[in-house]
């Protein structure tokens, strides 16, 4: 063998040691930026974004009217970060607590649910919540032990509970478990709901207020209250709810087959317990598939009807399945704003607009998973002329009801509302292609599964179908708007023409005075020239 061959093998068995098992607690330590924990000002608006997603999510489960408090605390300690281009960076540690009055957490679930990443209620349920992944909250934690080195409180009561469970608690990233600081029993004025609370190098910028606004605007039902000491100096935000109508809850579905991975599919059947055959297999866990459907593609799969679900093809399975027509899942699942409920936020929010209007669309389908899609627009008045960025179209990104305040540029629901040749429906715009009369645009999508391109659920992926249903969406909207521009030009004509022929009226009227001597009310003269004027110009 030549020196360079056993040089080789020898590489390959060092490397060979070093391989090991990580587990995502391990994985996300490492890669806490891909979950929006990078820098200060992001890591304060994420934590704080989970913490509400969830606290909106235990609500909504109970059909609950949402109270939410926020507590932003800047605190006095300096916390040294790793260094970014060759600079030391600090921060001020940051109190961060949400409490919520949804249905609480049953107290020997508090810590896995807390300091277990990968661990939740929504992980394998096919439900539109604002949470899907269970790595949120404790991807939090793992940043706030990192950083801070403090541990997590979080207090939870249930209905019909004296006492309320208090947890204190750090995660074990090498096991990925909690590892649990303190447990006892408190007293705490309050009949349901959960509080977490943790400590987080941060910076408070206006971008918490203007997040905890857009929250608002996708969840009209909820009242906010932000409260905060930046600085040694307490202020607060109270946001309360435009409306008191809880929206209709959102229903778990199945499936659809024909947009499940083979591999999944194949795991699904693999560690299978309650079907005996493969029809009752496919007719169990999958929408629209009754035992007739399932034997026709078993039959077309050439696969035998009674086989074990173990002994699955999932390749030949889904190609079947992919090529025929299956019924369409049932679409009344999904919870929606509605055009109402957001005319009315929009109106709370920016209370001076000079138009709102709303379109929602009903719901379809993109690879089997139900979707809707809603778009708002609130156009002039100071609010949001003092809200809009002047040098892109403002957009207001919501997914499952909740804000997307990064990842602009890569995000459908962003890209959709640039594509629209906004000029068509009467808006004129400047030189970069924004509205001139201050103008934000709101686009809201509910799904059982969002589409996002990341793990931080920044942006939602380009999909066809949510595409096409927004460009429908944008379009209705463009036509509400160019009927408002279209009345709105008329008005000012009239009004330019009425300045204009006002000097001639008034010239008019003081010759009639001048020639009658004063005997005639030249006031009134000029008054009954204005109205039949107006009248002339109201009949065109
Ligand atoms: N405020 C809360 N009230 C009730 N249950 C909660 C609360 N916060 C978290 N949970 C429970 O803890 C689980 C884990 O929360 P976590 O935020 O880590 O994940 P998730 O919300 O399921 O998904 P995502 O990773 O998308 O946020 C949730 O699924 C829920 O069951
Ligand atoms: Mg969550």
């Amino acid at each position: 063998m030549s020196k360079k061959v056993t040089e080789l093998r020898e590489i390959a068995k060092i490397e060979a040691e070093r391989m090991r098992e990580a587990n995502p607690a391990q994985y996300f330590e490492r890669n806490l930026h891909q979950l929006g924990f990078s820098e200060p000002e992001h890591a304060l608006l994420q934590t704080i974004k989970e913490m509400t997603d969830n606290a909106l999510d235990a609500a909504e489960v109970g059909n609950i009217l949402p109270e939410i408090i926020i507590e932003v605390e800047e605190t006095k300690e300096e916390i040294t970060l790793p260094p970014q281009a060759g600079k030391i960076r600090k921060a001020n540690m940051y109190r961060v607590r949400v409490e919520d009055n949804g249905i609480g957490i049953v107290s020997n679930k508090i810590a896995l649910s807390m300091g277990k990443v990968l661990f939740g209620s929504k992980l394998f349920t096919m439900k539109q919540m604002r949470g899907q992944q269970g790595v949120g909250i404790s991807a939090v934690i793992l940043y706030s032990q990192l950083t801070s080195l403090k541990p997590a409180t979080v207090i939870s009561k249930i209905e019909g509970e004296e006492k309320a469970t208090k947890v204190v608690l750090k995660i074990n990233v090498d096991k990925n478990e909690p590892i649990v600081l303190e447990e006892q029993k408190i007293d705490w004025n309050k009949e349901h709901g959960t509080s977490v609370e943790v400590f987080i190098p941060a910076r408070y910028t206006d971008k918490i207020d203007k997040y905890i606004l857009e929250l608002s605007i996708g969840n009209p039902h909820a009242s906010f209250i932000l409260r905060k000491k930046i600085e040694g100096r307490k202020s607060e935000l109270v946001i309360n709810r435009t409306t008191e109508k809880i929206p209709p809850p959102a229903k778990e579905i199945k499936p659809h087959l024909s947009s499940v991975d083979p591999g999944i599919l194949q795991r699904m059947a693999e560690v299978d317990k309650d079907c005996k055959t493969l029809v009752s297999f496919l007719s169990k866990h999958f929408a629209s598939i009754s035992p007739e459907t399932a034997k026709k593609i078993l039959k077309a799969a050439k696969l035998s009807y009674n086989l074990p679900p173990k002994q699955i093809k999932a390749d030949k399975i889904l190609e079947v399945a992919r090529n025929i027509k299956l019924r369409r899942p049932k679409l009344e699942v999904l919870s929606n704003i509605g055009e109402e409920a957001m005319i009315a936020a929009l109106k709370n929010r920016f209370k001076d607009a000079e138009f709102i209007a709303a379109v929602s669309r009903p719901p379809w389908t993109y690879q089997g998973i139900p979707f809707q899609v809603e778009v708002g627009v609130a156009i002039g008045g100071k609010e949001v002329a003092n809200y809009i960025n002047p040098k892109r179209i403002t957009v207001i990104r919501l997914a499952n009801k909740v804000p997307l305040p990064y990842d602009l540029s890569d995000c459908l629901l962003y890209k959709t509302v640039n594509e629209i040749d906004w000029k068509n429906y009467g808006l004129e715009l400047n030189e970069r292609g924004v509205p001139v009369v201050p103008t934000v645009f709101v686009t809201s999508l509910v799904a059982s599964k969002v589409p996002y391109t990341s793990p931080g659920k920044f942006a939602v992926a380009s999909v066809e179908e949510i595409h096409d249903e927004l460009t429908l969406a944008l379009q209705e909207l463009g036509r509400k708007i160019r009927e408002y521009t279209y009345k709105k030009r008329k008005q000012e004509s009239i009004a330019k023409r009425y300045e204009f022929f006002r000097g001639y009226y008034e010239v008019l009227a003081e010759e009639v005075g001048l020639i009658t001597g004063g005997k005639v009310d030249v006031s009134n003269v000029l008054k009954r020239l204005f109205k039949e004027v107006r009248n002339v110009e109201n009949v065109e």
